[in-house]
Order: structure tokens, then sequence, then C-alpha cells
């Protein structure tokens, strides 16, 4: 039986899908009436202010809808070309070599352990949370040697505890992670690399949480590879991992004494593809996530067309608003200083008489929230991410759930001070 349209909502981001989806045959068409059980999208619609997958930009989600075509097709051959070229300006990396994998951040984590760290290979991993343990475990599986600096929890160490630490041993590489998503901590890229790179060593920053929207100079602070997924800042649905590598990561891959025992991240597939577009030739090792590169195309274009200064300090100022509100209700947050804070993602312990219920309670007010991540606080506190087309309407939209949400909570504060603190600090 041939199958005719598709009827049903989603709901959005919520939980699970609610609507029934029906596929009506040929045969029914004209007595069948669609089956809309559910809220209606606009009717069900919460803001998403998670820290990832992010609220996306409707242009964006309409390159994701247009047709597939050939990933050979000329025009697709410009469209990679000039993403890949995108991708080189908006790490501010342009000499580097761009890669765009279909897959997540932790493909593109594991594409940097892959190339780079052959066994033996002693790995110095700045420590600040849950994505930090993961890159050490990673790793560890290509048979680094991995070594911690690690912090309290809402802390990161910075360029002089890094400088004391590589004096104990012969490092290859500095492993950090820009914001970690755990604790919206951030490290300081430009001090740590610094230091690393005076130390001779190779540097890779997990940038999943920060790339587009927390300052990073990759080439002039001396990132060898900085990487991310599509889903955060990026401004496009998760789906892709996105690296860009130095001229000098590049030699030491070239000359490894051990072949890459990851196949599908090995650079050496990889690489005369993406050359091959940057050249706007076709090539093929395996299938481009097309649709994701028309969207992704289009997100790094509007990033270019903002600027990254602009865009950076847009996201140092709301994210500085939603904590001045946060902080006129009474929440701690969990980085140990402002300076510490990132500009993508603010992560608040729930304050006194409040438990874990609290972004359930913020998600019926109309806003989703995350819960906790780190493992030894996990149940102490929750995360807001305000990235990419975040603006200040939504920063005032979430702060006005969480204290509709507080008051439902029984916490007593003073009803609008959150929204009063943020409007006066974003001026
Ligand atoms: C800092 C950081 N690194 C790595 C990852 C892993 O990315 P993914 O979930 O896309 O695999 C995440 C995901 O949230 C992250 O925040």
């Amino acid at each position: 039986m041939a199958t005719g349209h598709l009827a049903g909502t989603v709901d959005h981001g919520s939980g699970p899908v609610v609507a029934r989806v029906e596929r009506i045959g040929h045969e029914n068409i004209g007595t069948a009436k669609p089956i809309l059980r559910g809220r209606g999208y606009m009717k069900g619609r919460k803001l998403l202010m998670i820290p990832g997958p992010i609220e996306f930009d409707p242009e964006v989600m309409s390159a994701l809808g247009r047709p597939t075509t050939s990933h050979v097709a000329p025009d697709f051959i410009e469209c990679f070309g000039e993403t890949l070229e995108r991708v080189r300006e908006v790490f501010l990396a342009p000499s580097a070599q761009p890669f765009v994998l279909a897959g997540t951040g932790t493909l593109a984590m594991d594409a940097a352990a892959a190339n780079l760290v052959e066994p033996g290979d002693g790995v110095l991993v700045v420590n600040s949370g849950y994505f930090s343990d993961r890159m050490g475990d990673l790793i560890e599986r290509y048979g680094g040697r991995v070594t911690h600096l690690r912090a309290e929890v809402g802390d990161v160490p910075g360029a002089p505890e890094l400088r004391e630490a590589l004096k104990a041993s012969d490092y290859k590489i500095v492993a950090m992670t820009h914001v970690d998503t755990s604790t919206g901590v951030c490290s300081d890229i430009e001090g740590l690399c610094r230091v690393a790179k005076e130390a001779g060593c190779l540097t890779i920053v997990d940038g999943v949480c920060a790339t587009a929207g927390e300052v990073c100079h990759s080439e002039a602070w001396g990132v060898d590879v900085y990487l991310t997924a599509s889903q955060k800042a990026i401004g496009v649905p998760p789906g892709l991992a996105l690296l860009t590598v130095s001229p000098e990561a590049m030699e030491v891959f070239a000359n490894r004494e051990h072949p890459v025992s990851n196949y599908y991240a090995d650079f050496a597939n990889w690489l005369p593809i993406m050359q091959a577009y940057l050249e706007r030739r076709g090539g093929y090792f395996g299938t481009p996530a097309v649709n994701l590169i028309y969207a992704l195309q289009v997100s790094l274009g509007q990033i270019l067309d903002e600027g990254m200064q602009v865009r950076f300090e847009r996201h140092r100022k709301l994210a500085r608003a939603f904590r001045a509100g946060a902080a006129a209700l009474g929440l701690q947050q969990v980085p140990a200083c402002e300076e510490k804070a990132s500009s993508t993602l603010t992560a608040l312990y729930y304050p006194e008489g409040t438990d874990a219920t609290l972004p359930g309670l913020i998600g019926e007010e109309g806003v989703i929230v995350a819960g906790g991540l780190h493992p030894e606080i996990r149940d102490a506190y929750f995360r807001v991410g305000h990235m990419g087309v975040c603006n200040a309407a939504d920063i005032l939209a979430t702060l006005g759930a969480i204290e509709r949400a507080l008051t439902r909570a029984g916490y007593a504060f003073e009803p609008g001070a959150g929204l009063a603190a943020a409007q006066r600090a974003l001026g």
C-alpha cells in the first residue's frame, strides 16, 4: 500500500511525544480525518533553555528541510566547501584544517584522541568536571598515560597550576574543556594554552559547550585542536562533529609511528575528503550528513554576519544579566566566582528548602531547564543554557518561570526581584 501524507503533531522538548502520528493510505483520502490528539505545537510550546540542544533559528530549520541532494552534486560541493571555510572563520583558526563529520561531540573528542595519541604518550588533562573525565577515559583507550590536574567542584586549575604540573613529567598533550557543561565553569584557555605551548605540548580543547559563544581565538592562543558539536552555540540540531586542527598537530598526525586504531575517525580517511570539498571537488569516504550541512552553512553564515566579537559580547551580557537575576533571588552559582563562570551556561544550587523537583516545576511554567550532571553534586543544582539565538526576552522569560516555580516550591523571596535585577543588567 502506498502511503500518503503524514498527520500529527510533535511535542516540543517537554518529554515523550504525546501526539499520535498516523500515515493515511491513499484509499483513505477523503474519508479519514487527521488524528490530532496531542497538544498542538504552539499550545504545548516551551522555551528550551538547556545546555544543548538549544532553540534553533527558523532559517536553519528550513535549510534542514530542503530536498536532499547527492553528496557530489555541484550545489552541495559548493555548500560543503563554503561551510568548511566558515568553520575556520568561526573557530578563528585561519590556517587550520577543518573537519565536519557525521556524529556527536563525543566523536569529535574521539577523533582528536585517536589521531593524536599514541600508546605510551603522556597526556595531562586539566579537569573541570564530567566531560574532562570523559576526555581522560577516551585518551586512555588509545594507550595514553593520563594524569588529571583537578580542582574542587566549581573550580578549574589555571595557568600557574598547569605550569607546576608540567614540571613533573614529559607530556606530549595538554587536554582541557573550555566550558564544562556539568558545572558551568569556564577555563582560561588563553593562559593554559600559553603555558602548554611553552612546555612544547600540543593542546586539545573541548569546546562543545563553548564554541561560537565563549571567546576563543584558537590560532592566536595556540589551540591545536578545537572541537565541538552542532547542537549548542553553533546552532544546528544534533548530528555533526566539528574540529579544526592546526598545521603542527596535522604534522604530528602525519608522523605517527602506529596506525590510528579507530577506523571511522581516522584523519587519513577524512583529510582527502575535506580537502576535496575545500577545492570544490566532491569526495566520498562516508556519506556526509547532507541536510545537516545545509543547515550548518546557514547557521555559520548567521554567526559570521553577527560578527564574532559582537557575538561573544552578547553572550557575556546575557549571562551576566541572567546571573544578576538569579543572585537577586538568593540563588548561588556552582562556579567559584563570576570570573570563572561561562557565558553559555549557568549552574545554580537549589536554594534552601527546595530540591531536584524544581526543574520540573520550571518546566510546567513553560521553560525547560536541565538537572544536575556532576556526580558529586548531581541532586543539589540545576543548569540553564543561554547560547546561540538566545536573547534578552528568553532570559527574562526564564527568570520569570524560575520565580513562579520557586513560589510554588514555597521559597520565600520578593516576587519580581530577579526580573528587575536582570532588566537593570540588560540596560
Ligand atoms: C563539554 C562537552 N563535551 C563533550 C560533550 C559530548 O557531546 P555529545 O553529547 O554531542 O556527544 C558535551 C555534551 O554535552 C559537552 O557539553
